[in-house]
């Protein structure tokens, strides 16, 4: 049976990193090759070359071909052996060609599904603010972590850390109790709703703090979005609420890429403010994130100790079980 994690797309790089020339990634701790063909599409195959086993990223871009380093045969986008230069005339078939992966580009990053086949159906994380021309989107990292990603999920929904860990940030000491928040089953996943928490500055223009609400979605393994509910008085529009999808690159079991793709209303605040908070917020997790063991997420549900307060990871965990997720759990 293919496993589920053949079946998602997964992010793999930012897209302005592929160009005419071979370049590696490792996803599912398969090494894989992607470059860009002369009409600007990106392909990607499986960095290993038919013939010998040749690292295929090792060769380079003929014509938007991609032609191997160690005796020259050459590969079209969809893995197809069009040239081996040894045999001019030589029509290369099926036993010559090289494994292919499903290659798509969203949210200016290159997402992979590994199961070519069945990529059609295959998941993608859920982001409505991504179709709203009127937001502002911007690409927050990447980031490097050496944990699950799973993991990292599980710190993105969870709001009891932040007077700890985000302290002055997004949460403020002494103002740590979370009120009772709210899970229900989606038909992809799952939602939290009425999920609040104290902030210090509720928003760019608050001067002073108070209680924020966020809704959380979840319907993709490896990824999350999580939605600002506007307070009555910001004066947003419907239709212009804040979010942030967390994108996980999952190299192994236990080393994750992340990015956050934001879609933001505040047009104004300048790029590298905007990005340079989001590199302080996740400097804050990355060294709580790292030192948490096994650094697999634990699925039994008696593995780790749950309160009332952890309700989101609780879904979510649940919610990996029902899909029968292997990699980055235990
Ligand atoms: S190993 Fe790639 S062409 Fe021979
Ligand atoms: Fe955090």
């Amino acid at each position: 049976m293919t496993p589920i994690e053949h079946l998602l797309w997964h992010p793999v790089c930012d897209a302005r990193q592929v160009q005419e020339e071979p370049f590696p990634v490792v996803l599912l701790e398969q090494a894989l090759v992607l470059w860009r063909d002369q009409n600007g599409t990106v392909c990607g195959l499986h960095d290993r070359c038919p013939h010998r086993g040749a690292s295929l990223s090792l060769g380079r871009v003929c014509h938007g071909q991609l032609q191997c380093a160690y005796h020259g045969w050459l590969f079209a986008g969809q893995g197809d052996c069009t040239l081996v230069p040894a045999l001019p005339h030589f029509q290369p078939g099926p036993t010559q060609q090289a494994k292919a992966v499903a290659v798509a580009e969203r949210m200016g990053l290159v997402w992979v599904c590994l199961d070519v086949a069945n990529a059609e159906q295959a998941i993608w994380p859920t982001f409505a603010a991504e179709w709203n021309a009127g937001m502002r989107k911007l690409n927050a990292g990447p980031y490097d972590v050496a944990t699950s990603a799973p993991r990292i999920v599980e710190n993105f929904l969870d709001m009891s850390h932040f007077s700890f860990v985000h302290d002055g940030w997004l949460g403020e000491a002494g103002h740590s109790e979370i009120p009772d928040i709210s899970s229900q089953e989606s038909e992809t996943g799952f939602k939290i709703t009425q999920s609040q928490v104290w902030q210090p500055n509720t928003s760019a223009l608050s001067t002073e703090g108070g209680m924020v609400s966020y809704s959380y979605e979840v319907n993709h393994p490896y990824s999350a979005v999580l939605t600002k509910i506007p307070d009555p008085q910001s004066g947003v529009p419907p239709g212009y609420e804040e979010s942030i999808v967390v994108c996980i690159l999952p190299k192994s079991p236990d080393s994750c890429r992340v990015w956050f793709r934001m879609a933001v209303a505040d047009f104004d605040a300048d790029v590298e403010d905007v990005l340079a908070f989001q590199d302080k917020i996740f400097s804050q997790d990355k060294p709580v994130l790292e030192s948490q063991m096994p650094r697999l997420l634990p699925l039994h549900a008696k593995t780790e100790s749950h309160v009332a307060s952890d309700k989101a990871s609780v879904a979510y965990r649940r919610f990996l079980q029902k899909l029968a997720v292997t990699f980055g759990v235990c």
